[in-house]
């Protein structure tokens, strides 16, 4: 069956459902059969297995359930649809059985499935590989599962490692949906300094909450490939296949190599570069040593992280009705693009309500909708590099971290509470809302008759009637000078 072919006939009146990140990289992995000996969802009985001891119900060691969460109305048919988010079939779930998540009460299918069309999308997709596709190897196979790049003190100790086990060497990029392409060119960018033969494998597994987990899963996903061995961190029980620590590596500031620590006069040993540090020099845009990674690593490095002061940034005002966030926001907007060297996009409240929301309500649902598109479009501004700048009552803290989350995944996200009193919010009354809103001619009204919930994670809090509106953009704009994100001027 084909992609062109759509969806046969017999399945056309079946329900579809979209699986989420988690669980489309599952579907993925089951449908290549990478999961083996899982061969669908597992049911609840499975999930409690492998959860309270790492087995299936038959004994099967498995690290993670591999489980799918569907809403009520997807518990009452035999089959459904599972598509990727732009609507693709593909796979049918035959639903084996429906269950409750015993904490979340969250309901689960399970089920084995049958494959429609592999997915077909994502950066270096040519890349992606079924176990079969991967030619046998007569020897050893050392795997290296990683989300980040290989600096030379990694590949002096894969190389190390791969010579001492007269292993190939497969490199499994895990993909998380975030900086995927950036990781696998980090890794194309070093295929001539690992071993003689090696592969790049990239495979969608974004990372889930227990490391220990992460690294069994790792092993079972490598031994599927056909490695033999996985280049690990530290040692863990029960992994399909022997995890290998490599011994500690230093580099030799005296003969300028990395190389064991065992073999390098004490003194000579050179400090690490810290994540933190390596953090703080990408934010300040300076350059990467080449002692620590490759040029070219460094140059994706810069591109995943780019220097704060050409950072996508969204600054997102909250506050009440009348606070002052539009005067406030519109100041700040006028001064960046004064200041120069930015592009700068103002999400005004009453202006997006015109626009990009028009026709919602001020019902809780309708504010949120209203909140989140906003945040996915900051969220796209903030990934090409711009500066949005959003101003909406953003009532309710729980839709506020939801955009921090969106826009924090590629760029930096600040918080500014206009925290004008509702005293003086209502004395302003410019738009003669307040006193509608106290007659009840309008319902639902912030502040008055609909809750506002009060930032605790404001980076700045400002309150326009103790200081002149120039003052509360100054105020902003140091925030955004002592952050890094703007120059001074
Ligand atoms: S939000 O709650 O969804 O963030 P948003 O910032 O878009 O609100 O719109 C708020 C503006 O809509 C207010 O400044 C006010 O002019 C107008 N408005 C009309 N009805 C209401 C209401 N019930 N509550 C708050 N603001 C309202």
């Amino acid at each position: 069956m084909t992609a062109e072919a759509g969806l046969p006939d017999t399945l056309r009146d079946l329900p579809v459902w979209t699986p989420d990140a988690v669980e489309l990289a599952d579907l993925e992995l089951l449908l290549a059969g990478v999961y083996r000996p899982l061969t669908g969802f597992l049911g609840s009985f499975d999930a409690a297995m492998v959860i309270a001891g790492g087995r299936l119900s038959d004994g099967t060691p498995w690290p993670v359930p591999v489980t799918l969460a569907v809403p009520k109305e997807l518990t009452a048919h035999e089959r459904i649809v599972l598509q990727d988010p732009e609507g693709v079939p593909l796979a049918v779930l035959r639903v084996a059985e429906v269950w409750q998540d015993p904490t979340t009460q969250g309901w689960r299918l399970a089920g084995p499935l049958d494959a429609l069309r592999s997915p077909a999308h994502g950066p270096f997709h040519r890349l992606r590989r079924r176990p079969e596709e991967i030619p046998p190897s007569d020897g050893p196979v050392l795997a290296v599962a990683t989300r980040e790049p290989l600096h030379r003190k990694q590949l002096g100790q894969l190389r190390q490692v791969a010579e001492r086990l007269g292993a190939r060497v497969l490199v499994l990029p895990m993909l998380s949906g975030e900086h995927d392409e950036s990781l696998v060119r980090a890794l194309l960018a070093v295929r001539r300094e690992l071993p003689e033969g090696a592969r790049i494998v990239p495979v969608p597994l974004p990372a889930r909450d227990d490391p220990d987990r992460d690294v069994l899963l790792h092993a079972h996903i490598a031994a599927a490939y056909g490695a033999t061995h996985l280049l690990a961190e530290r040692e863990t029980e029960g992994t399909a296949i022997p995890p290998v620590v490599p011994e500690p590596w230093a580099y030799d500031a005296d003969v300028e190599v990395w190389r064991p620590v065992a073999r390098i006069e004490p003194d000579h040993v050179q400090a690490e570069l810290t994540p933190e540090r390596l953090g703080e020099l990408l934010d300040a845009g300076e350059p990467v040593p080449d002692w620590f990674t490759p040029p070219a690593v460094a140059a994706e490095l810069a591109l995943a992280r780019p220097p704060k002061r050409s950072r996508g940034i969204t600054v997102f005002f909250t506050g009440l009705s009348g606070s002052g966030k539009s005067t406030v926001a519109r100041g700040l907007a006028d001064a960046l693009v004064e200041r120069g060297g930015r592009t700068v996009t103002l999400l005004d409240g009453d202006v997006v309500r015109r626009t990009l929301s028009a026709g919602l309500t001020f019902s809780r649902a309708d504010r949120d909708l209203n909140i989140r598109r906003i945040g996915f479009v900051a969220a796209e501004i903030t990934r090409h590099g711009g500066v949005a700048i959003c101003a909406p009552i953003a009532p309710y803290a729980a839709t506020r971290a939801e955009v921090r989350r969106m826009v924090s995944v590629s760029g930096d996200f600040v918080l500014v509470h206009v925290a004008t009193p509702l005293e003086e919010c209502e004395r302003r009354d410019r738009k003669g809302l307040y006193a509608k809103a106290r007659a009840g001619l309008i319902p639902e009204f912030t502040g008055i008759s609909d809750p506002y919930e009060e930032p605790d994670d404001a980076d700045l809090r400002l309150d326009t009637s103790r200081m002149p509106p120039e003052d509360a953009v100054a105020a902003v704009l140091d925030l955004l000078v002592e952050g890094g994100w703007v120059r001074p001027e």
